[in-house]
């Protein structure tokens, strides 16, 4: 392969080998050659990968490092001229056959106003907006207005409260927040606009807030800081020119929750971003030209950013956006809109595929679903159950099936397999992507890399353009949560195993992480808002695996002296966990215990409290360097099963 040579599609194990081998050899000219074919730079970079993960401690690592660009050119100016009237956005409303089809040129020209309106409002290239939106057009214009002046971007999933938008807000400074008045979603509302104002209340930083009308529900205003949508991109030029941005400028920044603390702000930077997204886009799903696609996840997390927004609209393809859920108005929706809408790739959760697969087959058979010809899965470990059901039932047993394991700070998919060439095996992800290499460390804690078959812990051996820069203002944290656990290498916080034919099967995270419905939580921020309570004295929070949900969250909580586990105290504990961290957050099972299983150091020993959630009472093992071990039997006796 020549370095300016396209690359042809992978349709063969061949095909495979030959570009993760290319990637391996020599991965600057590899990407150098993708991000040239893919994407369109003002100035070509002529560099690859400056510095690496022993290097990271002292600063973020480059891709591109001398290209210059706005993304927004790739996904919109070049396909605008090119083919100005091809829906670009396919969008599909809560209800069955609202639908709205922006062409290239149109959302060329609102990504154009909405950037002056955001450009009056005083934002400059390298400012911080706060989108806070459900999934309507409106949200990607926003998105693509930010990059269009080099802002910087956070979306902020509608499903996050008040407080929780509030500390971002705050953490990454953001002058402006975008939002609707309200959302839709099956059938209902969601109050967008009253909790960004509870969430702004006294928030000095917030010069303006841009309003976007979903509804003609009465919304109320503040005067000299709320902006109609529609009334400043009336008056605002339809031609903004995109500024010219350097490869690793930030594009965005992305909230997403660790092991500890807060959520942190991953950063990810324009010119590497934007060439994985779209490379990954074009070879995991085999992107036709005149494909629809379709994924149905919501742009306030990962998925939405790079597969719903970045990847297609850079590949020039029709991309859907689905404002409702699987189950509205009932369990055929996806299927529903396969038909009326032909489409060719279909990318969701497992959650989703258990929770409509429990509905029965004929919500799939009674539409056609002959034009779909990739079905994706993402977000979390699909069990084997599940994968056949996607592919037999849907898929028709004829439609590829590509489980893609990636994450928030990956950028885009990095194990999977290609739509086409890789021979699946239901539940695992498979191989990496050119220019992934996946290593497997030994979980006893000694730092060996395991050659081979066997189950360790996952990380990356080398970077790729993709990947997450640095946490917003915290470089330090980045390092300390990504580089430090195994030294020079990328810990990803997943457990894998790897079987003889090298595949690769998640076993999901290792850490204090929960992933509950494909959405990613850390058990710290449950126990944190738990400990909000007077009530409580000490909170301990774990997963447990639950049939549609993959996890579900459950909360071991320890009394303050005097005070009663009533019937009450759960709900008040509920209601505090919804206002710290938002809708999203739920916790399914409460124990009241008289105390936590610690060690004589006083650390609290989770793996029995995990086991015991998983009703898996005798795989506790020793108990003998706790202070008390009583206190277990007590905790077992009150399993809430
Ligand atoms: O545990 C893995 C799981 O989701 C985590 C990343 O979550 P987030 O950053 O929110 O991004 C989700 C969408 C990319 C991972 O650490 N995960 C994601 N995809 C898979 C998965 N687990 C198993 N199989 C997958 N395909």
């Amino acid at each position: 392969m020549t370095e300016n040579q396209p690359q042809a599609p992978i349709t063969s194990m061949d095909g495979w080998r030959d570009q993760w081998m290319a990637a391996r050899q020599n991965p600057d000219a590899f990407w150098l050659a993708r991000t040239r074919e893919l994407i369109q730079w003002r100035t070509e970079p002529t560099q690859g990968l400056h510095g690496d993960f022993s290097t990271i401690k002292d600063g973020p690592l480059t891709w591109f490092a001398d290209g210059k660009l706005n993304i927004t050119e790739s996904c919109l100016d070049r396909h605008a001229a090119a083919t100005p009237d091809k829906t670009a956005i396919l969008w599909e409303g809560d209800e069955p056959g609202d639908v709205q089809h922006i062409s290239f040129a149109q959302l060329l020209e609102k990504v154009c106003r909405l950037a002056d309106a955001l450009g009056k409002l005083g934002i400059q290239k390298g400012d911080r907006v706060i989108i806070y939106m459900g999934m309507v057009p409106e949200a990607a214009v926003a998105m693509l207005a930010c990059a269009r002046i080099g802002a910087i971007h956070s979306v902020v999933f509608g499903g996050f409260s008040a407080e929780a938008l509030r500390d971002r807000v705050r953490d990454c400074g953001a002058e402006v927040v975008i939002t609707q008045n309200v959302g839709r979603r099956g059938g209902r509302n969601i109050p967008l606009k009253a909790v960004t104002d509870e969430a702004l209340e006294g928030e000095r930083g917030v010069k303006g807030v841009i309003v976007f009308k979903r509804t003609d529900d009465e919304t109320p205003m503040v005067e000299g800081r709320d902006h109609w949508w529609h009334d400043v991109c009336a008056n605002a030029s339809p031609n903004t020119p995109a500024t010219e941005c350097d490869a690793e400028d930030a594009l965005f920044i992305l909230y997403t929750s660790g092991s500890t603390g807060k959520p942190k702000g991953v950063v990810h930077t324009c010119g590497g971003y934007i060439t994985y997204a779209t490379y990954t886009h074009k070879t995991v799903f085999g992107i036709q030209p005149d494909d629809v696609y379709a994924c149905v996840a919501d742009v306030g997390w990962i998925t939405g950013h790079s597969y719903i927004v970045y990847g297609p609209l850079s590949n020039g393809v029709t991309t859907l956006m689905f404002e409702s859920t699987p189950m509205y108005p009932d369990a055929g929706r996806y299927w529903d809109m396969v038909q009326r809408h032909k489409i060719n790739v279909f990318y969701t959760a497992p959650t989703a595929i258990r929770a409509i697969a429990a509905h029965g087959d004929d919500f799939v058979t009674k539409y056609d679903r002959s034009t779909l010809r990739v079905l994706g899965t993402v977000g979390e470990p699909i069990n084997p159950e599940a994968w056949q059901w996607y592919h037999d039932s849907p898929g028709e047993g004829r439609c590829a099936v590509v489980d893609t394991w990636w994450q928030t700070e990956t950028g885009g998919i990095c194990i999977t397999p290609i739509a086409g060439a890789t021979p699946t095996k239901p539940g695992s992800a498979t191989l990496p992507m050119p220019g992934i290499n996946p290593v497997l460390m030994q979980a006893d804690g000694s730092g060996k890399v395991m050659w081979g078959p066997g189950e360790g812990h996952l990380c990356i051996e080398y970077p790729w353009p993709g990947q997450a820069r640095t946490v917003w203002n915290d470089h330090p944290r980045f390092v300390a949560t990504y580089f430090q656990t195994y030294p020079n290498y990328y810990f990803t916080g997943d457990g894998c195993k790897r079987d003889d034919d090298g595949y690769h099967w998640i076993t999901g995270r290792v850490d204090d992480v929960l992933n509950v419905s494909g959405h990613r939580m850390g058990t710290a921020e449950f126990e944190s808002a738990l400990l909000i309570r007077d009530e409580v004295a000490e909170a301990a929070v774990v997963g447990y695996p639950h049939p549609i949900k993959g996890q579900g969250v459950y909360a071991y909580i320890v009394l303050q002296p005097g005070q009663e586990a009533t019937d009450e105290l759960p709900k008040l504990l509920q209601q505090e966990v919804r206002t710290n961290i938002g809708v999203v957050a739920k916790v399914d099972k409460f124990q009241f215990i008289p105390g936590l299983p610690k060690t004589r150091s006083g650390k609290v020993m989770r793996r029995i409290l995990r086991k015991i959630a998983e009703g898996q009472p005798d795989a506790i093992g020793d108990t003998s360097t706790l202070a008390d071990p009583s206190v277990v039997e007590t905790i077992k006796a009150g399993y809430q099963g």
